[in-house]
């Protein structure tokens, strides 16, 4: 099966200039990692703030381009600095951010940001494309009612819950989600890892699952890549990494995450393995 995603030793650096006393230095964000997701999958990223997560999430996004490397969707090269990247390339890939109200529009009704996409890229009738939209609210968990709303007249929950929405829109075959529930409460943030779950298995849907937390992780994720300073220090099954971290980074992880949760994970584990 070809992976739905494919990285191959993906580097970016940022140029920081100089000024008049000070030189201009590069920053490696992300140097040299490669991965791989097959269909209906979730691929964790964890690590500390810095370490080049959401650089990863740009590039496979196809909102950066990477400085080196090659990354292919469904086995098809993706080369963003080139005009040769297709609309029907760009939809297969949609993110989803920590902050939804950072990128949902506050003067626009919720069943117009749905539309909007639907306009852009495609030649639905204005009834179709609300029929397309009202669906996809009930999917994600909202009501008709909702179709007329502003974004300030939700819940934090319910906000992403949106986000997901306009995620799907296009029938993406790769959701990138950059801590999509760190921002909610915990009882809220199961409500949204059990809906990504769910959806995964209705459209399956590819994941690239990113967080520093480590009890939604091993919640969700199949497979789990542990980036430090912008290197992939672990990458394997979640049960492999979770039994057995080999890297000192990922110990120091693991130790600071409260005992109740490494507990769990590994009884979770032990309970799967028997
Ligand atoms: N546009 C940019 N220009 C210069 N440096 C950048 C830029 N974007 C990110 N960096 C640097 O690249 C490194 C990786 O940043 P990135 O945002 O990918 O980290 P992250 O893992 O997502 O962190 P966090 O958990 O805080 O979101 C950091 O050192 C950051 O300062
Ligand atoms: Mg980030």
């Amino acid at each position: 099966m070809t992976p739905v995603l494919e990285a191959r030793n993906l580097v970016r650096d940022y140029q920081i200039p100089g000024s008049l006393l000070k030189r201009g230095r590069t920053v490696h964000a992300v140097k040299g990692v490669s991965f791989a997701v097959d269909q209906g999958k979730t691929l964790a990223i964890v690590g500390e703030s810095g370490c080049g997560k959401s650089t990863l999430a740009r590039i496979v996004t196809m909102i950066d381009p990477a400085t080196s490397g090659e990354m292919l969707i469904d086995g098809e090269k993706v080369d963003i600095a080139r005009d040769g990247l297709t609309s029907e390339m760009r939809r297969k890939v949609q993110i989803v951010f920590q902050n939804p109200y950072g990128t949902l529009n506050p003067r626009k009704k919720i069943g117009d940001i749905l539309s909007e996409p639907l306009i852009i890229n495609t030649r639905m009738k204005a009834d179709e494309r609300r029929d397309k939209a009202m669906a996809m609210l009930k999917k994600v968990g909202l009501e008709e009612k909702h179709y007329g709303r502003y974004p300030h007249m939700f819940s934090g929950g319910q906000r992403q819950r949106v986000a997901i929405a306009r995620a799907l829109m296009l029938n993406p075959r790769l959701l990138v989600l950059d801590e999509p529930v760190s921002a909610l409460d915990l009882s809220v943030q199961a409500q949204v890892l059990n809906l990504l779950a769910d959806l995964q298995d209705e459209f399956q849907l590819t994941y690239v699952f990113i967080s520093h937390d480590l009890s939604v992780v091993r919640y969700i994720a199949d497979d789990v890549m542990v980036m430090y300073y912008g290197e992939a220090v672990e990458y394997g099954s979640r049960e492999d990494v979770f039994s057995d971290p080999k890297h000192s980074y990922t110990k120091t992880l693991f130790a600071a995450t409260p005992r109740a949760d490494v507990d769990s994970i590994k009884e979770r584990l032990a309970r799967k393995a028997a």
